[in-house]
């Protein structure tokens, strides 16, 4: 589990282990776009403010990941207790 801070809402979001974070912003009803929801055409894009990201999208390259500023919380996680998102 890990928790998804939002910089613009001041709002926090829990991510359980059964669930993505597009679902756990949904569930807090965050309105965020999606698409595929499998990591491959960026729609749901979101930028990190803080925390670093487990990318497991196929839509960044090695150097977009590399830069940690920005996740596709449908199929991404966190590697931190936690990730600031510009939301
Ligand atoms: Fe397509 Fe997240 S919805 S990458």
């Amino acid at each position: 589990p890990f928790e998804l801070r939002l910089q613009r809402s001041g709002r926090s979001v829990r991510v359980g282990e059964g669930q993505s974070a597009l679902e756990a912003l949904h569930g807090a009803g965050v309105p965020l776009s999606a698409s595929c929801e499998q990591g491959v055409c960026g729609t749901c894009l979101t930028p990190i403010l803080e925390g670093e990201p487990e990318h497991r999208d196929t839509c960044l390259t090695v150097a977009e990941r590399a830069r940690n500023d920005c996740f596709t919380p449908c199929v991404s996680r966190a590697r931190s207790p936690y990730l600031l998102l510009d939301l």
